[in-house]
């Protein structure tokens, strides 16, 4: 066990202003209001606009999660960005926001593990801070999920938003705040339930563009069986490795991916849903970025505060999942 802990010190979120509705989406496929709020719970869903990009959504967040955190841009000594909807294929979005924070030696990467992608890089990070190699660590999930998205595929355009999450994690000399337990999981045997393929596979041209892959594809019916299993487990395996009852958890923020997953596994665990953070009303699954952003919000609305035990819990494509236990 490491002598240091990593706390967070700081969480900033930044969503885009435009927003695209469920009458929005009518009017571009055959779907309804209705369909999409009693199948998913989402109202509506935040797109980039000309001159937004993942890494400004990023930076933005980031900039937030500094002042929270009372330090500046220099004091960082790591910025790790989860996304899979990265500025460019190359180079990494978590460089463009070190240069955007004006720095210019700071290491900056990426981390690809799409929905479970938040909870990925807040582990490198922490670990990074719990071998003594650095003390403040910048962690975001930053997605522009928009720009993957098939508008003329009802059952995937309702699901996807964009926006951004940072939290600063800060070296602690009490091991036991902070980040106190996280488990990462993976299957690749499962990668086509959930894709988008461009890539050395599958390069980009005609062949491609002809069957529409340069977009996100999804078989929503087995993701979410999948999603409300992995949901019940990681909750289980939390509560058990980190010797909690479920009374000790003050909140559990999951992946925002459909409120009746989240329902669902709450209802199972024989948890009351006032113990779940939701957002995904108004901003549908943003991928690596839904899990900060929920976080960012509990916290400015007071329902984190200090002492209290929050569990985070992802899945998405990979296959991957996580979780994460927090004592603040
Ligand atoms: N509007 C209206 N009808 C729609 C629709 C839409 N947007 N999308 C699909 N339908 C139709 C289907 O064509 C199907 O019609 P049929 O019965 O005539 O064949 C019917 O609704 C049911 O489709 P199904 O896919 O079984 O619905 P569902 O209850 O599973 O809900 C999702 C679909 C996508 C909302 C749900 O499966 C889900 O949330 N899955 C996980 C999401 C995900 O993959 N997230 C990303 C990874 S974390």
């Amino acid at each position: 066990m490491s002598q240091y802990g990593a706390i967070i010190a700081g969480t900033g979120s930044f969503v885009p202003e435009k927003r695209l509705t469920n009458d929005d989406l009518s009017k571009m496929v055959d779907t309804n209001d209705e369909w999409i709020v009693q199948r998913t719970g989402i109202r509506e869903r935040r797109v980039v606009s000309e001159g937004e990009s993942t890494a400004t959504l990023a930076t933005a967040a980031a900039r937030k999660a500094l002042e929270a955190a009372g330090i500046e841009p220099k004091d960082l000594d790591l910025i790790v960005c989860g996304t899979i909807s990265g500025e460019m294929v190359f180079p990494s979005t978590a460089c463009f926001v070190a240069a955007a924070l004006g720095l210019n030696s700071t290491p900056a990467f990426d981390i690809s593990a799409a929905c479970s992608g938040f909870l990925y890089t807040l582990q490198t990070g922490v670990s990074f801070i719990k071998s003594g190699l650095y003390r403040n660590v910048l962690v975001i999930g930053a997605e522009t999920l928009s720009r993957l998205t098939d508008y003329t595929d009802r059952g995937s355009c309702i699901l996807f938003g964009d926006g951004a999450g940072a939290l600063v994690l800060q070296r602690s000399p009490d091991p036991k705040l902070g980040v106190i337990y996280s488990s990462l999981h993976a299957d690749g045997h499962g990668w086509e339930m959930l894709c988008c393929k461009p890539g050395s596979r599958h390069p980009i041209g005609e062949a491609l563009l002809a069957e529409r892959n340069q977009y996100m594809k999804i078989r929503g019916r087995e993701v979410y069986k999948f999603a409300v299993q992995r949901f019940e487990e990681l909750i289980e395996d939390a509560l058990r490795k980190c010797e909690l009852k479920p009374e000790d958890v003050s909140l559990i923020v999951p992946h925002q991916v459909n409120q009746r997953i989240i329902d669902s596994a709450m209802h199972k665990l024989g948890l009351g849903m006032e113990k779940a953070y939701v957002n995904i009303d108004k901003y549908g699954n943003t991928s690596a970025a839904s899990i900060p952003i929920a976080f960012d919000e509990a916290v400015r609305a007071g329902k984190i505060n200090p002492g209290d035990v929050i569990v985070m819990v992802a899945f998405g494509a990979g296959l991957t999942w996580a979780n994460a236990v927090v004592r603040m």
